[in-house]
C-alpha cells in the first residue's frame, strides 16, 4: 500500500515540479510580449479609444450604423476602414481595392466625398464625415469636368470657350477692343498680330504655342499705344510740285530688316528704314500674303535722303549719256521713273518697293496679290497705268505707298490717285 502513495507523489512532485519548470520557461516571453506591445502602444499616437472602437466594431449592413467619435486616418486598418471604403466605392468616390487599410487612395476618397458634402476637406474621416456619408443622404460623386485640353493652335476660324479665353485675355492686356464671342475673326486675328509685333514674335495671327505662352504669361505686357495719327487727316502728298521741305527727316522710323520677320519678306538692304507705323503695316500684309499662300516679297527700297536720290538720278542720267543721248534727253528719260531729289515719296518714309528675286515683278504671283489686296492695310499702288500725267510717272507696279486703310480703300474704291484724291477732298 506504501508503494502506490509513494509513486503517486512523486508523479504529483514531477507534475508540480514541471509546472513549475513551463513557468519560468514561459514568463521572458510573456513579458516581453506584454513591453512590445506597451512600447507600440507608447509609439503609435492612434487613440486607444480608436483602436479599440475599431477593434470592436461589428459590420452589419442591416443596420444603419450609428456615427461613432472616430476619427479614421491614414494608417488605420480594421472593419470600420472597410466599411468607409465600401460606402465611398458605392457612391463613387473610391475606385481601389476595399481592403481596410486606410492609405492615400481612401484619404482621397474621403477628401472628395467631403468637398462635394460642403466640409472641411481634409481626408480625415471624423464624426462629421462619416455621419454625411452613413446619414443616407449622401450624394454619388460628381466629378469635376476636366476641362477640355486647350487645343495648341488657335486661328481665324476657331470657335468656343478657349477662344472666348484668348479674346478676355488680350481685352484684359488691351490688344483686343472686339466682343468676346468666341469667334475667332478678323478682330482677333488683328489683336493676335498687333501682340506679336509688340512682343518680338513672327506676326502671322495664329496663336501658336509660342504666342499662346507669351499672352497667358504672367508678365505678357500690356499694349503700348503709339498715338495713331488723325486717320482723317489728309495724306502727305509729294511729287514733282509738292517737294519736301529742306531738311525734312521723318519721325519714328524704324530698321526693316530688324523689325519684319525674315519668315515674312526678305529685306534686301540691311539699312532700309520706314516709319514704324507703315512698317507694321508692312509686316500684317505680309502676314496675310503668307496666309493667303503668297510669300517671296522682297522689299528693295525704303526711305530715302535727298542726297541718296540725287546718287540714284545721276546715275540715271549718266546711264542715258552712255547709250550716247544728249544731257536733256537723259535728264527727261530719267525723271519718267527717278523722282527728282526732294519731291521723291521715299523721303517721307512710307513709301516701299516691292520685288521677287530674279524676276521682274509686274506679272508675278506676288504683285497680283499685293494689287488686289495692299489697300486693306492702309498702302496705294502710287503710280498706275492711265494715271501718268496727274501722277507724272510711268507705272510702277512694285511702289507703295502707306496712306492709311481708310484713305487707301476709298482710292481703291473710287479709283483715284493720290493726286486725284487730294483735290477732290481739299477745298
Ligand atoms: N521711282 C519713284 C517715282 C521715285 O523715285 O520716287
Ligand atoms: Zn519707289
Amino acid at each position: 500500500m506504501q508503494n502506490k502513495p509513494t509513486v503517486f507523489t512523486i508523479i504529483l512532485w514531477v507534475a508540480l515540479a514541471g509546472l513549475c519548470v513551463g513557468i519560468v520557461l514561459l514568463a521572458p516571453g510573456t513579458v516581453d510580449a506584454y513591453n512590445t506591445l506597451a512600447r507600440e502602444q507608447k509609439a503609435t499616437p492612434t487613440p486607444t479609444a480608436l483602436t479599440a472602437s475599431v477593434l470592436m466594431v461589428t459590420v452589419d449592413p442591416a443596420n444603419t450604423p450609428t456615427p461613432t467619435a472616430l476619427i479614421l486616418r491614414i494608417g488605420v486598418q480594421g472593419d470600420e476602414v472597410t466599411r468607409l471604403q465600401q460606402a465611398l466605392k458605392d457612391l463613387g468616390y473610391y475606385t481601389a481595392e476595399v481592403d481596410g487599410q486606410y492609405g492615400q487612395g481612401t484619404a482621397l476618397a474621403v477628401t472628395l466625398f467631403q468637398a462635394q458634402a460642403g466640409l472641411t476637406a481634409d481626408g480625415l474621416a471624423g464624426s462629421d464625415t462619416l455621419a454625411a456619408l452613413y446619414g443616407g443622404a449622401a450624394q454619388t460623386y460628381i466629378p469635376t469636368p476636366t476641362p477640355s485640353p486647350t487645343p495648341s493652335v488657335l486661328q481665324k476660324g476657331a470657335q468656343g470657350d478657349s477662344v472666348k479665353a484668348l479674346q478676355q485675355r488680350l481685352k484684359d492686356l488691351g490688344y483686343y477692343q472686339g466682343s468676346v464671342d468666341g469667334d475667332y475673326g478678323g478682330g482677333t486675328e488683328a489683336a493676335i498680330r498687333l501682340f506679336q509685333q509688340q512682343n518680338g514674335l513672327t506676326v502671322d495671327g495664329v496663336s501658336g504655342t509660342a504666342t499662346m505662352a507669351a499672352v497667358y504669361a504672367s508678365d505678357a505686357p500690356p499694349v503700348t499705344i503709339t498715338p495713331t495719327p488723325d486717320p482723317a487727316a489728309m495724306p502727305m502728298l509729294v511729287n514733282r510740285d509738292n517737294p519736301v521741305p529742306d531738311g525734312y527727316l521723318p519721325e519714328d522710323m524704324v530698321n526693316l530688316r530688324n523689325t519684319l520677320p525674315a519668315s515674312l519678306v526678305y529685306v534686301k538692304g540691311s539699312e532700309i528704314q520706314g516709319v514704324r507705323e507703315a512698317v507694321d503695316a508692312l509686316a500684317v500684309m505680309f502676314a496675310a500674303a503668307k496666309s493667303d499662300g503668297i510669300t517671296g516679297f522682297q522689299i528693295s527700297a525704303g526711305y530715302r535722303s535727298v542726297a541718296y536720290q540725287q546718287e540714284l538720278f545721276n546715275a540715271s542720267v549718266d546711264k542715258y549719256l552712255a547709250e550716247g543721248r544728249s544731257r536733256t534727253s537723259a535728264i527727261s528719260a530719267t525723271r519718267l521713273t527717278v523722282a527728282d531729289p526732294g519731291t521723291s515719296e521715299h523721303h517721307i518714309g512710307l513709301a516701299f518697293d516691292l520685288t521677287v528675286a530674279g524676276t521682274t515683278f509686274k506679272g508675278t504671283k506676288q504683285q497680283i496679290w499685293l494689287h488686289q489686296n495692299c489697300w486693306d492695310y492702309g498702302f496705294i499702288v502710287r503710280y498706275q497705268e492711265g494715271k501718268e500725267k496727274l501722277t507724272g510717272f510711268v507705272a510702277e507696279a512694285w511702289h507703295i505707298r502707306y496712306v492709311g486703310v481708310q484713305h487707301a480703300t476709298a482710292m481703291r474704291d473710287q479709283d483715284l490717285c493720290l493726286e486725284e484724291y487730294i483735290q477732290l477732298l481739299t477745298p
